[in-house]
């Protein structure tokens, strides 16, 4: 294998032989990094490569972590997952944000995706279409077990994960004048099927976990009320965040290396 990935742009011989197994993947620089800052010692910034952040470092009970970006979207994840498992990652845990499209789940609360419905290009090219998307089951428990532990409000259930933030949504108050016939409607007809919320990336991570055979997690913030508003609702987003980090967190303290 060469010496460093050539998009997360680090490779094995990086890792300092602590036998890092689990990232925690976040769609947003920033968000990688602030993870590595408030709940990582020792930290060792591996690249911020592409803007794709990733740093090593240890939680407090001594366990190494890898805090990452994704990137947005599913096409983006698909290339830094591929490379994370290449670099001997084994558990990986999403910590994004989402839009709810249930009216009982507001912003500021967690959602913990069990299973996605995959609309997802990227994950076309990884398995059929009918594959299942679904979460490490075990991971999952996890997560909810550790937001129950530390009272953060969430909700475990389905994910609508799509390509587009504004058109696979329904929005319609965007520069396209023209929403698709087959889109208009279905947020609702998600709501129906008790799909919890929108994001976009889970579903491509869960597929691959599936066919690459390592364990996958997803953990969002709420920080759109769709039965509401298509906006973004700014001021849940640092709580709606901190939560989701704080659970994920939790979870790699509260589980035995190998179990996640
Ligand atoms: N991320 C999404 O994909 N949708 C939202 O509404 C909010 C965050």
């Amino acid at each position: 294998m060469t010496s460093k990935l050539y998009h997360i742009g680090f490779g094995v011989n990086d890792l300092q032989g602590t036998g890092v197994s689990v990232a925690l993947l976040s769609g947003d620089p920033d968000r990688a990094r602030l993870i590595a800052e408030r709940y990582l010692h020792n930290v060792v910034r591996l690249s911020e490569n592409r803007g794709l952040n990733s740093y090593l470092g240890f939680l407090q009970n001594g366990r190494p972590v890898l805090s990452a970006t994704s990137g947005m979207g599913a096409p983006s994840l698909s290339i830094v997952v591929n490379e994370l498992v290449q670099v001997g990652i084994r558990t990986i845990i999403r910590v994004g944000t989402c839009g709810s499209i249930q009216a009982h789940i507001p912003p500021g609360d967690v959602v913990i995706s069990s299973a996605a419905l995959c609309r997802q290009g990227a994950a076309l090219d990884i398995a059929p279409v009918e594959y299942p998307a679904a979460a490490d089951p075990f991971l999952t428990v996890a997560l909810a077990r550790a937001a129950r532990k530390l009272g953060v409000p969430h909700h475990v259930g389905i994910t609508a994960s799509v390509d587009t933030f504004y058109e696979g949504q329904e929005r319609s108050d965007s520069a396209n004048p023209h929403l698709l016939r087959w889109l208009r409607g279905i947020t609702e007809e998600y709501r129906q099927l008790n799909i919890l919320n929108y994001e976009m990336e889970s579903g491509t991570l869960f597929k691959m976990g599936g066919v690459y055979g390592f364990a996958a997690g997803c953990i969002c913030g709420v920080i759109a009320q769709r039965t509401a508003s298509e906006n973004v609702v700014l001021e849940a987003k640092s709580i709606a965040v901190d939560r989701a980090i704080a659970v994920a967190v939790q979870t790699l303290l509260d589980e035995p290396a190998g179990a996640t």
